[in-house]
């Protein structure tokens, strides 16, 4: 028994993420100012390596060349992001024109291809010149953000017809407002109460700035969601801790753009961030998004842990359950994508899925110009079924797009974890297409069948 892309049906979007601030490059090139990255990655020991973005892919030059390679693959749509400080240097007044110009040749560029633009409004890199008046922790911050949709629609709202307001709004403001890991590197909880409502202010508000400028465009936003289960299945406390960290990590954003308020009754913490609710702000958390995109990569074990501050829950790395994982020391878990849209599903009240980024980072062994990397074909291919099984069983998603084109700058863990189709030599900005390259752009062609056996529910047990 087989599938391919056909049975995806011919509506379903195939495509492939990337993000500014990982690929860019030219971090102060043509009248660009400093993003928080750029000033987090000047900071000794937060970056592993003390690797920055600086060049990364340097995909501001490289980008005609990396368009036609997704061309080349037959991957017929393209998320990217804009960078703010590229645009507006100070986050907002003056544009920079030439920041315009570019986002101009790369959605023209693209539509001559035929590849559709999908744009990630924000993809955390917030302009320096804003993180000095308190970045998201700074209400104003929602004044800043409309401008910059604004401005992004007035722009590019003519070409683009598919927005995405915010990436994964749980991990920066969680890692760089609570655990100070990512940019900007603040911790504490208050400072992340506030960011996290104003983001989920932002989210809202942008995808009304969108759908008021331009009633013609699909507007979503992006959410990180793993599959979370107790780490003892018997334990009372790690269910408890379990349904804690689900709170967090899955429901803390959907929940109140849904119309549904944040979720305080599994996380009672949650409750203190009525400090920086203003009348009416229940109301405006609210947006009926033309559809959410789902990002998941693995699922998560979480125990009860009396020590750690707030949640007193803790994540069992899957290397120290043993269990096969990626680089980033993420189970490889399909049946995590497939629980994931089915909980999705389950709120009745999302229009539409899109998983906007899945993928992984293994140690690819690279050879005379052939990357043979069969644990990410491996990956995609189990991963794709598992959002097959969902489909057929009624879930609406419509759309599955693979992180990343390029291996890039990944973060607080800089180059070393390779996501990429594509191998990029730093040393000479070469690109090699990996087999994973290949694969896709053969099951895009709809040449190659896939065996059903890797979405059989039997052969991993519990879902
Ligand atoms: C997501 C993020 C991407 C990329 C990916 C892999 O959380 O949106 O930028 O880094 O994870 O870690």
């Amino acid at each position: 028994m087989l599938f391919t892309k056909n049975d995806f049906g011919a509506d379903f979007k195939w495509g492939v993420s990337t993000a500014a601030y990982q690929i860019e490059g030219a971090h102060n090139a043509d009248g660009k100012g400093p993003s928080i990255w750029d000033t987090f990655t000047q900071r000794k020991k937060k970056i592993f390596n003390n690797d920055h973005g600086n060049i990364a892919c340097d995909y501001y030059k490289h980008y005609a060349e990396d368009i036609a390679l997704i061309y080349k693959l037959n991957i017929p749509n393209h998320r990217f992001s804009i960078s703010w400080s590229r645009i507006l240097p100070n986050g907002i007044g003056a544009v920079n024109h030439k920041g315009i110009d570019f986002y101009n040749r790369v959605i023209d560029f693209c539509l001559e291809l035929g590849i559709e633009p999908w744009i990630t409004i924000y993809h955390w890199d917030l302009p320096e010149a804003l993180q000095q008046k308190g970045g998201w922790a700074n209400r104003e911050i929602i004044h800043w953000f409309s401008y910059f949709v604004d401005c992004c629609i007035k722009h590019f709202g003519d070409r683009v017809k598919y927005w995405m307001v915010l990436n994964e709004p749980m991990v920066f403001t969680g890692a760089g407002y609570f655990l100070g890991v990512h940019a900007p590197g603040k911790k504490g909880l208050s400072s992340f109460l506030a960011a996290a409502h104003h983001a989920a202010m932002c989210q809202a508000e942008g995808g009304r700035i969108i759908k008021s400028l331009r009633s013609d465009c699909k507007v979503g936003t992006t959410f990180s969601y793993s599959h979370i289960e107790p780490y003892r299945h018997y334990d009372e406390r790690d269910n408890k801790a379990a349904a804690k960290v689900d709170a967090l990590l899955n429901r803390m954003f959907l929940e109140p753009l849904l119309g549904m308020g944040y979720p305080t009754d599994a996380l009672k913490i949650l409750e203190r961030i009525d400090r920086f609710m203003h009348p009416h702000d229940e109301k405006k958390l609210a947006f009926d998004m033309d559809f959410i995109g789902l990002q998941n990569y693995t699922r998560e074990f979480v125990s009860y842990a009396p020590l750690m501050p707030f949640v007193k829950a803790k994540i069992i790395k899957a290397s120290k359950r043993n269990v096969e994982h990626t680089l980033m020391d993420w189970e490889v878990y399909p049946p995590s994508i497939y629980n994931a849209l089915k909980r999705l599903h389950s709120y009745g009240t999302i229009n539409e899925i899109i998983v906007t980024e899945n993928g992984a980072a293994f140690n690819d062994s690279y050879e005379e110009d052939r990357v043979d990397d069969y644990k990410r074909v491996k990956f995609l291919q189990d991963y794709i079924a598992q959002v097959l099984l969902a489909k057929r069983e009624g879930v609406n998603v419509n759309g599955y797009f693979i992180w990343t084109l390029l291996d890039n700058f990944e973060w607080a863990e800089g180059y070393y974890p390779k996501f990429g189709l594509v191998n990029v030599d730093f040393k000479t900005q070469r690109r090699t297409v990996k087999n994973s390259g290949r694969w896709f752009s053969q099951f895009l062609q709809n040449t190659l069948s896939v065996s059903k056996e890797v979405w059989n529910k039997e052969r991993y047990g519990l879902i």
